[in-house]
């Protein structure tokens, strides 16, 4: 935690000081804007599904539909951005009307959106590239970010600086709470998605491994929330192998698996397949997916062994 004193460092002021180019600044702070709206959509925003109308008539949108379009309008008026892709449209837009944008964008407006219903934390996740192509793969981000809609609203970036946190405060600003987050080498945490009776033999012995060193499950079926405990507590290795059925497991490169891997990355940990560093898998599909074991580097070399028996 940074010291009381420095909690006035906002985010603008922070991106500013730490080099970040003056236009990658501006976007990442129209994004942090838009979450704003998003966090008051999750809040207190109709539960209903998307096409439904509430008691009065109106029409109701499902709270991923309305997180899709605060963050794409946002994204759209900053004069900024040449392409937006959402994980909730499954297509390449184009929204550079006066061809002034520099980057594009590509993110997932609110990940893990059924677990608001039982009032769980979620979160939206965003990746930036420098240029009109959003399957550039993911070392080439220019920039990543992800929002936690917790108890506290919360927001991790990076822009090649390290990693920083920020909360947002009384006044609607994020403000610093920990700078260049680092991991640790090994953790005690395993955060393991997908079901046990579908383990793969050598992901299903890492998991016994991980338990009989005592490691503590950890997992409420939001990614945003899942790794950003591991990430923050600086320890532990969360997991979408593949399973019988799902040779590329469930989560999503473009907007999930790269923007997480790189923030996991410049905080010191690793992201890898079980074979491949994920930010080296060659991405040709939005909907392209791929097993995922991220955390702790000397945990994701270990699961290697065992993916190799
Ligand atoms: O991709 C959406 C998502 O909800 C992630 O946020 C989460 O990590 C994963 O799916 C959970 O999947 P499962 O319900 O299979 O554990």
């Amino acid at each position: 935690m940074v010291p009381i004193e420095s909690r006035d460092m906002d985010l603008r002021r922070h991106l500013r000081e730490s080099g970040i180019e003056p236009k990658l600044r501006g976007l990442i702070c129209e994004i942090a804007e838009a979450t704003k709206y998003v966090i008051n959509a999750v809040r207190t925003g109709d539960l209903g599904m998307a096409g439904t109308s509430n008691l009065y008539g109106e029409e109701q949108l499902a709270l991923d539909v309305l997180s899709d379009r605060i963050i794409s309008d946002r994204l759209e008026n900053s004069g900024l951005v040449i392409n937006i892709s959402s994980e909730e449209k499954d297509i390449i837009v184009n929204v550079d009307s006066d061809n002034n944008g520099l980057f594009s964008v590509a993110f997932d407006p609110l990940d893990g959106s059924s677990l608001v219903d039982v009032n769980l934390a979620v979160g939206s996740i965003f990746s930036i590239y420098k240029g009109e192509n959003i399957l550039q793969g993911g070392r080439k981000q220019a920039a990543a970010l992800f929002v936690v809609y917790g108890p506290r609203t919360t927001l991790i970036y990076s822009a090649k600086k390290g990693v920083h946190e920020f909360a947002l405060n009384h006044l609607g600003d994020f403000t610093l709470m920990r700078e260049k987050i680092q991991m640790k080498d090994t953790g005690k945490i395993y955060s393991p998605g997908g079901l046990r009776s579908k383990y793969l033999p050598g992901h299903k012995k890492f998991i016994d491994f991980l338990e009989k060193r005592g490691s503590k499950l950890r997992y409420s079926g939001g990614l945003v929330p899942d790794i950003n405990q591991i990430l923050l507590k600086g320890e532990g290795i969360f997991m979408y192998p593949a399973l019988q059925g799902a040779p590329h497991g469930k989560l999503r490169l473009l907007f999930e698996l790269y923007p997480m891997a790189f923030i996991v990355e410049q905080a010191g940990g690793s992201a890898s397949t079980g074979k491949t560093g994920i930010l080296d898998v060659k991405i040709d599909n939005l909907d392209q997916r791929a097993p995922v074991y991220i955390g702790c580097k000397n945990d994701v070399e270990k699961v290697k062994d065992f993916l190799k028996e």
